[in-house]
């Protein structure tokens, strides 16, 4: 790979304001959950309309009269709710997986073949053994059916401005990469009283998507998407250090303590776990003289790029922002992506599986004790770690 191949052109960030919005009207949503909550109020605020089917009737029941109108002042009459078994098939212009990572794949296989005008799929893609994974890219790659993932850190507008900071850098020039998101769940179980624990739900269970490792594989991708911007490429070797939390009733890993190295031979840092409070997510790009540092709820709402001007001058920008902002964000780019056709995406489909050969890679690693290498080649399966 040369360096104008490693240094993908990222048209991500176009404005929006001239978008033609109007050109995706209907919405389904698969899982009424938390995720699925916040995609439906976003895709409300720009008009479109929203179809929400889950399996679990107390879910939907739960949307009505609690989340949505706990979070956003009242009920929208414009999401429909409906349940799994009588959900609408076709005609939709995006359609949103938010359900638990071990049936994103299924439920993926079943959208595309509806063909839809697009797809969001949650993070983390997939579970780690990547079942199901290369049997999707195929399909929507042959279908032609432009399909994300849900690490919407990476099109927030503090990312934008660091694509902007980021493009006269070269990848030789930098010295390291390091990303962190440390954040107790408790934040997550607040969120979703109805759970018992960890038990009850996928993030107890490493195996399913949970642990520190799937559910916070934003740090892993934040990673990814800063060494693309700088031209360093893609992580081709992993060496995991985890600690693991296992019982009769739980099985995942509680913090992950990731190093990686890429097609350049860039050398960094990745740590991601469930238990800092409070919750640090960071990233920083060290160059010979400059910094560039990334601070997301540096302050209540107020995300933050710290950098260095020649070695000496320090600036800071900040962003503010809510959390529906995140996801109309998200829901902008993709129309934004869609609309322009071919367009590279930073959560494009094939983004969001190298975040999950490094989350398989990881896992390998910190149980064999051995670095694991990547290669890119074999496709999204377990035959490209070794
Ligand atoms: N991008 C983000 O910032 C972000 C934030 C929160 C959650 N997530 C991701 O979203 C996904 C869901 O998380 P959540 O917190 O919303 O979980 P949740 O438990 O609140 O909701 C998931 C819902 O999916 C339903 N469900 C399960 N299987 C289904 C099926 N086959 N069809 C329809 N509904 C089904 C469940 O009954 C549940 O109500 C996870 O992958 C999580 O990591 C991403």
């Amino acid at each position: 790979m040369n360096d104008a191949e490693l240094r993908v052109v990222e048209c991500f960030f176009l404005s929006v304001l001239f978008e033609r919005i109007d050109l995706m009207q209907r919405v389904k949503i698969y899982g009424a959950g938390s995720i699925g909550n916040h995609l439906a109020h976003a895709a409300r605020h720009l008009g479109w309309d929203v179809v929400m089917c889950d399996i679990d009737p107390a879910a939907l029941n739960r949307t009505k009269v609690d989340i949505y109108p706990k979070r956003y002042g009242r009920w929208d009459d414009g999401i429909q709710l409906t349940s799994y078994s009588d959900v609408p098939t076709g005609g939709f212009d995006l359609i949103i997986i938010g359900t638990p990572p071990n049936t994103h794949m299924e439920l993926a296989m079943k959208a595309l073949k509806e063909k839809p005008g697009a797809m969001l799929i949650e993070k983390p893609l997939c579970t780690p053994n990547l079942a199901g994974a290369s049997e999707v890219y195929e399909l929507s790659k042959s279908l032609n059916i432009p399909v994300f993932t849900g690490y919407n850190h990476v099109v927030g507008h503090a990312a934008r401005f660091l694509s902007e900071l980021c493009q006269p850098i070269i990848a030789t020039e930098t010295t390291t990469l390091d990303v962190e998101f440390r954040e107790h769940w408790g934040g997550i179980f607040n969120a979703h009283p109805w759970l018992k624990g960890p038990n009850d739900t996928y993030l107890g269970f490493s195996d399913l998507g949970g642990g520190a490792t799937g559910e916070h594989s934003h740090a892993i991708n934040f990673w990814q998407f800063l060494s693309y911007l700088i031209g360093a490429g893609r992580i081709v070797e992993v060496q995991a250090t985890m600690n693991f939390v296992y019982s009769n009733e739980v099985d995942y890993d509680d913090l992950s303590v990731m190093t990686f190295k890429t097609e350049t031979g860039l050398l960094g840092r990745c740590v991601q776990d469930v238990i800092t409070r409070p919750a640090r997510k960071f990233a920083r790009i060290q160059l010979p003289d400059d910094f560039i540092e990334w601070h997301c709820n540096a302050e209540p709402e107020l995300d933050k790029v710290i950098h260095s001007v020649e070695c000496q001058k320090i600036q800071i920008e900040n962003f503010e922002k809510t959390r529906p902002i995140d996801f109309i964000c998200e829901l902008e780019h993709i129309v934004s992506v869609v609309n322009r056709g071919n367009v590279t995406s930073p959560i494009s489909l094939k983004r969001g599986l190298e975040t999950m050969l490094v989350v398989a890679a990881a896992y390998k690693s910190a149980k064999s004790r051995n670095t694991v290498k990547i290669d890119y080649t074999k496709g999204f399966n377990q035959d490209a770690i070794w």
